[in-house]
């Protein structure tokens, strides 16, 4: 396919995995060195085939294969590649406008992405929602609310915690390499707690791996300057680590009880991806505050804070904001998603791709002792790859499994502290047969690294 070649995306897209070159081939390994002398070695690439079209369970490269995909460009396109009805209201706002800014001259579709969002998060007192772009600015400005609320200062992340990668974030983000080093000195007054990790804890049941992390609070922070945990749910880059049952609601109980903003982060376990809208329902947790991203816009950069009224009232008139925070053609496409999700019944079908999913890989762990783990829910399943025997981790299989796949047309990424867990986050649009295809090949380049 020469270079430039228009190709529609969407679900239209045919639907199959089909190998016309090496992987990366000619076209994308030519972009590949251009990228090497326009863009800084710090932009990274987990795989270098250059994008033509996406949509349903399919990545098109500039070379005319076609991937299946496993990756949802991290969790974000959870309705698919150019779906429809985003194309759709996307196409149709940019005709009418494109930005006035919301604090200059606002408009109805920010307001319909905030009254959607306070229906739709858990609990049923009333809330505010505020945009922004990006899921770090989201975190960011949750703790800000958080802090102008309580008058307090101190805030506290998990083991294995992403946040993002802006100052602040970063200090919430626990994991050093890629993410923090050399570029401290971080945000204070930030202070980090022990997870629930249910594969590594031995049999730690949730309430007592709260009161773990509860103890570690008290005795390092105290309640008198905390003034938000700020939690996922389940762990997206820190390894798609679920929490014991009793986990997050003992720890909900303990921040009501102490005046501390309890703050979930779903950027990436939100907006059906888990099987529930949020992943807070599968543990009937009611957060103070709801962080959104990724999911919310069908691929459009939008973030949002939803939460309790008198918490989101906190900041002064003019202390919260930004030029492009929700943005009118990212609202028009997180409306389209809703629709999307709710009349395309997704989040049953992020339950029945877990059944599909774990089904395969517990039967694969059964007859491989490296797959130590196999975790997750909805469309968000991770294996977790080890030493047989001494449960190591095993980060060199992890990335030669990966780098395999890659090879046979399946993009999967990595995560995990220590970079031995393979995550699978695909499209909730993915046809059947490709998911059971992307299997396929997930079992056969396993066995080839034996
Ligand atoms: C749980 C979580 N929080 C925050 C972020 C940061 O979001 P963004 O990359 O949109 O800034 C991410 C991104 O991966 C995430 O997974």
């Amino acid at each position: 396919m020469p270079e430039n070649t228009p190709v529609t995306g969407g679900p239209d897209l045919p639907q199959r995995r089909r190998l016309v070159t090496e992987i990366p081939g000619p076209a994308s390994r030519a972009l590949q060195a251009r990228k090497h002398r326009a863009v800084p070695r710090g932009i990274g690439t987990t795989l270098p085939v250059y994008t033509a079209a996406a949509g349903g369970g399919v990545v098109v490269d500039v070379d005319g294969n076609s991937l299946i995909d496993f990756g949802s460009g991290i969790a974000v396109t959870t309705v698919g590649n150019s779906a429809p009805r985003v194309a759709a209201a996307v196409a149709a706002q940019v005709e009418a406008f494109t930005h006035t800014c919301f604090m200059v001259t606002p408009y109805d579709g920010y307001v319909r992405v905030a009254e959607e969002l306070n229906r739709l998060t858990p609990g049923s007192h009333e809330k505010r929602t505020v945009l922004f772009n990006s899921g770090a600015e989201a975190v960011e400005n949750a703790v800000k609310i958080a802090r102008a609320h309580t008058s307090k200062q101190s805030v506290v992340a998990f083991d294995h915690a992403y946040h993002g990668r802006t100052n602040l974030t970063m200090a919430l983000t626990a994991k050093n390499m890629p993410y923090k080093s050399g570029f401290g000195p971080f945000a204070a007054e930030v202070y980090r707690a022990p997870l629930s990790y249910p594969y590594r804890d031995s049999g730690l049941e949730g309430p007592e791996a709260a009161r773990r992390a509860i103890d570690t609070i008290e005795k390092q922070v105290g309640v008198e300057n905390l003034a938000a945990l700020v939690i996922e749910p389940i762990q997206g880059e820190g390894g798609f680590i679920v929490p014991a049952p009793g986990f997050l609601s003992a720890l909900v109980e303990w921040c009501q009880a102490n005046d501390v903003v309890f703050i979930a982060d779903e950027v990436q376990t939100g907006f059906a991806r888990t099987g529930e809208m949020f992943a807070v329902n599968h543990e009937g947790v009611v957060p103070d505050l709801i962080v959104t991203a990724k999911g919310i816009a069908g691929g459009l950069p939008l973030a949002a804070v939803t939460g309790r009224a008198e918490i989101m009232d906190a900041p002064h008139v003019g202390g919260l904001g930004g030029t492009y925070g929700g943005n009118p053609i990212a609202c028009a496409a997180a409306l389209a998603v809703i629709e999307t999700i709710e009349g395309d019944g997704l989040i049953d079908r992020a339950r029945s791709i877990e059944k599909t999913m774990k089904e395969r890989l517990t039967a694969l762990q059964q007859a491989d002792p490296r797959i130590g783990d196999v975790r997750g829910r909805g469309a968000m399943i991770a294996i977790e790859l080890v030493h047989p025997d001494t449960d190591i981790p095993d980060a060199e299989l992890t990335r030669r499994t990966a780098a395999a796949a890659h090879q046979q047309g399946l993009v999967v990424l990595t995560c995990g502290t220590h970079g031995n867990v393979l995550r699978f986050l695909p499209p909730l649009a993915i046809p059947d047969h490709l998911l059971t295809q992307g299997l396929d090949v997930l079992a056969a380049v396993l066995e080839e690294t034996r």
